[in-house]
């Protein structure tokens, strides 16, 4: 396993192996590497010659008031991690070589990135967009790995595929979750044990309201897991949204395939979660 740390030779390797007839994957992190990432990687190896993993946190998808500087870094740990799984190459830029001084170009996404998380992080996707675009470039992946908990992302990164026509591929990989239930976030690192009992059950919510879907009408499905997330107690909600899978337009009564993504406050942390909702068919 190499660990490189500069554009230019990054993209200089990945090329070569491209005209070699090589397959790369890249598995793009902010590090802080856990089993969720882990599974993203395995898959990567199964599917491709080549797997690339980034470990970048990205300045410019971050906030004023977020967590950019507080936000986990265990370098040595994410390193063994990734020589542990098989890695290829840890793509770990300095921030002046991936934006430097002059940097002036941003991607935005204009629907999807103004709805649900972006209406409370302003300007994150257009960070996310544009690095992430970045890393497609620099890697020249056949394919890339995201995770469906960052539901939002997973869904502007395939926009932004399409709508300026990159190479490389989408693979959507399922949410890991811990034995509670709580997705697994390098952010669950800031929580407490108590708060960590109390985020275990924002998944069981979220999975009675799928249940619940299936036959009940929509409002009547948000306001009662609306009342629970009250209860568990969560300190602030963010949003909790039904929305249409394929476009995250707001769900209908029509809607047969559906996402209940919500953003709530545990304590002083903000976490994010979803999860995928059908119709029961008629027979
Ligand atoms: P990060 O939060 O490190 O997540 C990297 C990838 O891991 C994302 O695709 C995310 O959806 C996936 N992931 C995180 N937790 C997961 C879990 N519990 N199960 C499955 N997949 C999980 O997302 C980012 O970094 C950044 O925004 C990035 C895309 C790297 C751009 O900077």
């Amino acid at each position: 396993m190499k660990v490189i740390k500069n554009v230019a030779q990054m993209q200089k390797i990945a090329s070569s192996h491209l005209k070699s007839g090589d397959e790369i994957g890249l598995v793009p992190t902010m590090g802080a590497l856990h089993e969720g990432h882990i599974s993203l990687i395995s898959q990567s190896e199964k599917n491709n010659d080549i797997t690339i993993v980034s470990i970048f946190v990205n300045p410019i998808q971050f906030g004023p008031n977020e967590d950019y500087l507080k936000y986990p870094r265990p370098i040595l740990k994410d390193i063994e991690i990734c020589r542990k799984n098989h890695v290829d190459y840890i793509f770990m830029p300095l921030v002046e070589n991936m934006f430097p001084a002059n940097y002036e170009t941003f991607i935005e996404v204009k629907t999807l990135q103004d709805i649900l998380c972006g209406l409370f992080r302003t300007n994150h996707f257009a960070g996310v967009a544009t690095v992430v675009a970045k890393l497609f470039n620099i890697s020249c992946a056949e394919r890339a790995y995201f995770g469906i908990k960052d539901f939002q992302q997973l869904k502007i990164i395939e926009k932004l595929i399409k709508d300026l026509n990159f190479r490389t591929k989408i693979v959507p990989c399922s949410i890991v979750r811990e034995r509670s239930g709580l997705a697994i976030s390098s952010r669950n690192s800031y929580l407490s044990v108590e708060e960590k009992n109390i985020s275990g059950n924002i998944y069981k919510i979220l999975k009675e309201a799928a249940e619940d879907f299936k036959t009940k009408d929509l409002n009547v499905v948000k306001r009662d897991a609306v009342n629970k997330f009250k209860k568990i107690p969560v300190s602030k909600i963010d949003y909790t949204e039904i929305v249409n899978f394929y476009d995250l337009s707001p769900a209908d009564k029509n809607t047969k395939k559906a996402v209940f993504t919500v953003a709530v406050w545990i304590g002083k942390t903000r976490l994010i979660d979803n999860t995928v909702m059908t119709k029961q068919s008629k027979l």
